[in-house]
């Protein structure tokens, strides 16, 4: 019987899924993160690997687990795959996209107000005891309404966020992608921009790009630098997007206004992270697509595409279709 390994617990229903099968299942279960030698001894007879968690997918790991017939993330980033070398072993690899694009836009969009009206800085207030006398000077965020709402990749996730945003404030969209995006143009009155218009006009910026070569550092000194004095900068897709000690110096220095990020770098964040302790921060521990409903899709097309790849046919969700050539794999 073929063996899948996944690497933390899931959804029932998506382990019954996969022994409907016939396949037998391994769930590695401690609370503790695998290190790449440890996952690839646990792959030894495993045909399938459904990957949970920061796992590294690189040269080496795959060249030591040639065996393994397909591997499916259950994530829709997959910026800890090694794309060419994926490309190069023949090895399909699958993500979990749009499953998860309304709950990672609702954080993103509860970071927005809850940046704008401090409201994490004046919750802390009150358990330090310092709801006291009423001071109609203090305490003062900005609102949203008719603002300029900038999306750094305006994919399925930015769409959700743009479509809240304009629903509830009447809020401009301009976004920067590598392409237009004609539905949200047309729905939306959307209007592309350069990168540098982006920062030059969002009032609040939210990024939702890949973590890639490109990307990494993207949001640093310079950048920041052009951004409003009344901007939010807020950061979903992944830590390393924006430099961090950067970050700090532009909210300190009141170049931007405040900060949103459900991503930081690294992960977890150190609790003495003075992000923490400033009044115009929420930071939230990288909870974009935690609701019980969209974990329990991830975990389900995550398994629907493990299940395809021990089949010997495509996974829906493929990311690196080059490994199939009219439907049969390279290798
Ligand atoms: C994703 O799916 O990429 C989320 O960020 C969780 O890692």
């Amino acid at each position: 019987m073929e063996k899948v390994l996944i690497t933390r617990r899931i959804s029932e229903n998506a382990l019954e899924l996969i022994r409907n099968e016939g396949y037998e299942l391994s769930v590695y279960t401690e609370s503790k993160d695998l290190t790449q030698s440890q996952l690839i001894e646990m792959c030894e007879g495993h045909t399938g690997l459904l990957s949970v968690g920061p796992n590294k997918i690189d040269e080496h790991f795959l060249s030591s687990c040639k065996h393994l017939k397909g591997i499916a993330l259950m994530s829709v980033g997959y910026d800890k795959v090694d794309v060419d070398a994926a490309i190069k072993h023949g090895m399909p690899i699958s993500n979990t996209p749009d499953v998860l694009s309304e709950a990672t836009a609702d954080i993103a969009f509860l970071l927005m107000l809850s940046v704008a009206r401090k409201a994490f800085f004046m919750h802390k207030t009150i358990e330090r005891g310092e709801w006291g006398f009423f001071d109609p000077m203090k305490n003062l965020g900005q609102e949203l309404y008719g603002k300029t709402l900038g999306v750094l990749g305006l994919g399925r996730i930015g769409l959700e966020l743009a479509k809240k945003a304009k629903a509830a404030y009447g809020m401009e969209i301009i976004y920067h992608n590598r392409s237009k995006n004609q539905e949200a143009e047309r729905l939306l009155n959307a209007s592309y921009v350069s990168f540098e218009e982006l920062l030059k006009q969002s009032d609040v910026l939210s990024v939702h790009v890949n973590l890639t070569k490109e990307t990494t550092g993207m949001f640093d000194r310079a950048a920041f630098g052009k951004m409003k004095p009344n901007a939010i900068f807020i950061n979903t897709a992944r830590g390393a997007i924006h430099n961090e000690k950067d970050l700090i110096v532009a909210l300190e220095n009141k170049t931007i206004w405040g900060a949103g990020l459900d991503v930081t770098n690294p992960e977890p964040m150190d609790k003495a992270n003075p992000l923490l302790t400033m009044e115009n921060v929420c930071v939230l521990p990288h909870i974009g697509s935690a609701t019980e409903e969209t974990r329990e899709k991830m975990a389900i097309m995550a398994a629907q595409n493990i299940i395809k790849a021990l089949k010997g046919e495509q996974m829906p969700q493929v990311i690196n279709p080059e490994v199939y050539q009219k439907g049969e794999l390279i290798s």
